[in-house]
């Protein structure tokens, strides 16, 4: 039996992706003896079948963040920094957004640098980003070495934290990792204040047999849906590349940059929109209403669409196959499990 100690701290613990992702990793087998200290601004839930610490905190608090460094379980060999206000949210309260998305993670970083040490080894900072992070004019293809220039609060505040990451990693203050997410879809639950929400809801809602507003185009034959594509990755991939995000070797990484944009796939509006009519027929698209939004449109069509994954893969990242299909169909099942 092996005796190697994994303690984990995850921030946005009460949040979906932080939620689900303490199970996968009590489920890896590279991750044994797992256990967490779990923190988030809402008190998070502990998971079953590992020693958790649960904290509610702000993390724009130094002394808040302190707390999770001396927890009964000790120093964590690893975080995964979710904690985070989404791209709407950040965009209409700049003020909240760079407290939480950048001077939080700056704190977090302190602490890690500082903490460290006493394990004898850098901490392992793996932090959530997003392609937001790019925006004005772009190549067809976006690969690693495309230059990110947000157009909005959110992705610029990831960006600044990306730099820090790197810069603390450079110094070997930590053992820094920076997955960009594409969205995620389809998103369990009710509609985050993320910008791109309706990418998943114009899926789940009409899956519940709920009625839910599109905000492309004014009706099902705006030719706006066949223009917007986005970048996605359904929430198992993306839960199985954080766990990879954590065993991938230091030294595998291109050298000056920790930054890895996870693998996903092109969809537009529209061939979302024929995904749910093929699993869930005619009836469920008649439960959408189209009311154009031209915020929301302008922040996601700044959103590059196309990526090269190779860069991802060779680092043992996975992708999806299948594109939306297999995406909706699982998700219906779990609608009729009762699970979403
Ligand atoms: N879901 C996606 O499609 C997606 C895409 C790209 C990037 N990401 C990134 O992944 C991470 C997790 O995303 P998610 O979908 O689980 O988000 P989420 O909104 O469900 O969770 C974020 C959590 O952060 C917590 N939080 C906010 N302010 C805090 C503070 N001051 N102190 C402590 N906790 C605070 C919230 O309470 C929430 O539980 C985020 O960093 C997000 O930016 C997500």
């Amino acid at each position: 039996m092996s005796t190697e100690r994994n303690l984990v701290l995850i921030t946005g613990a009460a949040g979906w992706l932080g939620g689900i992702l303490s199970s996968a990793l009590i489920a890896d087998p590279k991750t044994p003896n797992v256990s967490f200290i779990l923190a988030d601004i809402v008190e998070p839930k502990a998971p079953e079948g590992a020693e958790s610490v649960c904290i509610k905190a702000d993390l724009t608090d130094r002394d808040e963040i302190d707390k999770l460094f001396n927890t009964k379980l000790g120093i964590p060999d690893t975080i995964y920094c979710l904690h985070g206000i989404m791209s709407r949210g950040s965009e209409d309260n700049f003020d909240l957004g760079v407290k939480v998305n950048i001077d939080s993670i700056r704190y977090m970083l302190e602490a890690a640098r500082t903490y460290g040490p006493k394990l004898g080894k850098p901490i392992k900072f793996i932090f959530t980003s997003s392609l937001a992070v790019y925006g004005g004019p772009l190549p067809d293809v976006i690969t690693p070495s495309t230059i990110a220039t947000p157009e909005g609060a959110y992705g610029m505040g990831k960006l600044s934290s990306e730099l820090l990451v790197n810069e603390y990693s450079r110094r070997s203050f930590i053992d820094g990792r920076i997955i960009r997410l594409p969205t995620i879809v389809v998103r369990p639950g009710v509609p985050s204040n993320a910008t791109s929400a309706f990418i998943s809801g114009i899926i789940r809602e009409p899956l519940k047999g709920i009625k839910a507003i599109c905000p492309i185009g004014n009706s099902i034959d705006s030719p706006e849906l066949d223009k917007l594509a986005a970048w996605l990755a359904s929430p198992e991939t993306t839960i199985n590349n954080f766990v990879i995000a954590k065993h991938v070797p230091a030294e595998k990484f291109m050298p000056h940059t920790r930054v890895v944009c996870l693998p996903g796939f092109t969809a537009t509006v529209r061939e979302e929109l024929d995904a749910l009519r093929k699993v869930a027929g005619e009836d469920a698209l008649k439960l959408l209403e189209f009311k154009d939004d031209p915020i929301n449109r302008r922040i996601v069509s700044s959103w590059p669409a196309r990526f090269d994954n190779s860069y991802a893969l060779g680092l043992g990242f996975v992708a999806d196959e299948g594109g939306m299909v297999p995406i909706v169909e699982r998700f219906k099942k779990d609608v009729e499990a009762g699970k979403a």
